[in-house]
């Protein structure tokens, strides 16, 4: 070691190609400004360009080492195919790809029409297996790269009004172990599973609704920061799992452990906390069919759930004092 080497900056590594789908919103954003604030090549993936022009410039400024916009709709296999080679093109090579683009339908099961039961499931689980389809070859002929799948907590648990993404989130969860036994002996291409928990972001209010409330993160709800933070640890220092989110245990372990407790009390728990009683909705599609542009941005606009939780209650015990009389 070299004397007062403590002293000495370390070197700034060269400049990843980092591909972000779901990159104009949320935790995709996230991740594409942190990656942009390393001075990384950022690629930036979402269905509407308008929001991910938006991003770009937003990542220009954070300090990127070039930006590129790529609408891409990940359902579409063939549009992925040519999204990829737009960023062979462009750089010759893939660093790391983040697959944020995730979408959610609220509403009993049979309550959810098939279309957006099935567009839930197009965009979370067949739009990872597309991205992994058409990334993990150019990572093997690399011998070089990292792929993170972003799943949820929900992909390990059961939550009632939520059947569409908790199906298509254990569908992600199921793929990425797949994908990980598949490429054990593939040397320095890693591919990690990152399952936030409750995330400050516009998800809710994007959701496909047919469940008569607006949706909230169950507490306690974490920043789409620190779970991009997370994200581009697992890209440096891959691992196959992790869970974002101080509840996380709480609740895999009580539906492991105490199914029949779990059961009884989860419904009554996500009406308290993770629905708003509050802001009452007519049904509809949400961004599952096609992109709310509107709504894309990096933070939800959803109270704190120190106010919500106790706004629900006395919502709900008005409405049965109404119904009472
Ligand atoms: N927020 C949470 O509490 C939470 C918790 C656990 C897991 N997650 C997961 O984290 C990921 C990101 O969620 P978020 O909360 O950041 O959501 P968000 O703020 O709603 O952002 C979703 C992003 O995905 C894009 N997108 C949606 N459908 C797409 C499609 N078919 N093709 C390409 N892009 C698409 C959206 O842009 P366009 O609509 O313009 O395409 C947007 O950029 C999702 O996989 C979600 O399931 C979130």
């Amino acid at each position: 070691m070299r004397p007062f080497s403590f002293l000495v900056r370390p070197a700034r590594r060269s400049p990843r190609v980092v591909v972000v789908t779901g990159a104009s919103s949320g935790i995709g954003l996230a991740v594409a400004q942190q990656a942009a604030a390393e001075g990384d090549h950022v690629v930036l993936v979402a269905r509407d360009e308008a929001s991910l022009d938006l991003a770009a410039k937003e990542c220009e400024r954070a300090g990127a080492a070039s930006t590129l916009v790529v609408p891409t709709d990940v359902g579409d296999d063939d549009a992925v195919q040519r999204c990829i080679a737009q960023v062979l093109d462009r750089h010759g090579r893939v660093d790391a790809v983040v697959n944020s683009a995730g979408v959610v339908a609220y509403g009993r099961a049979e309550e959810v029409p098939a279309e957006v039961f099935d567009g839930v499931l197009r965009t979370n689980l067949s739009g990872s297996m597309n991205v992994a389809r058409h990334v993990l070859p150019v990572l093997l002929e690399q011998r070089h790269g990292s792929l993170v799948l972003v799943g949820s907590v929900i992909g390990h648990i059961a939550a009632p009004g939520m059947t569409p993404y908790a199906v298509s989130k254990w569908g992600v969860r199921a793929l990425a172990h797949q994908l990980q036994i598949e490429n054990r002996d593939a040397g320095d291409v890693h591919i990690s599973y990152v399952a936030p928990g409750g995330v400050n972001t516009p998800i809710y209010e994007q959701a496909g609704n047919y469940a008569g409330w607006a949706g909230r993160p169950p507490p306690p709800a974490i920043s789409p920061e620190r779970v991009a933070k997370v994200i581009h640890d697992r890209i440096d220092s891959p691992r196959k799992r992790s869970q974002v989110g101080p509840a996380n245990d709480i609740m895999r372990l009580g539906f492991t452990l105490l199914p029949g407790v779990y059961d009884v009390l989860v419904g009554p728990l996500m009406k308290l906390a993770a629905l708003d009683a509050t802001r009452p909705l007519e049904p509809h599609t949400g961004n599952v069919l096609g992109s709310q542009p509107g709504l894309n941005r990096l933070r939800g606009d959803q109270v704190a759930s120190i106010i919500a939780i106790p706004r629900n209650v006395v919502t709900r015990l008005g409405d049965l004092a109404r119904s009472a009389q």
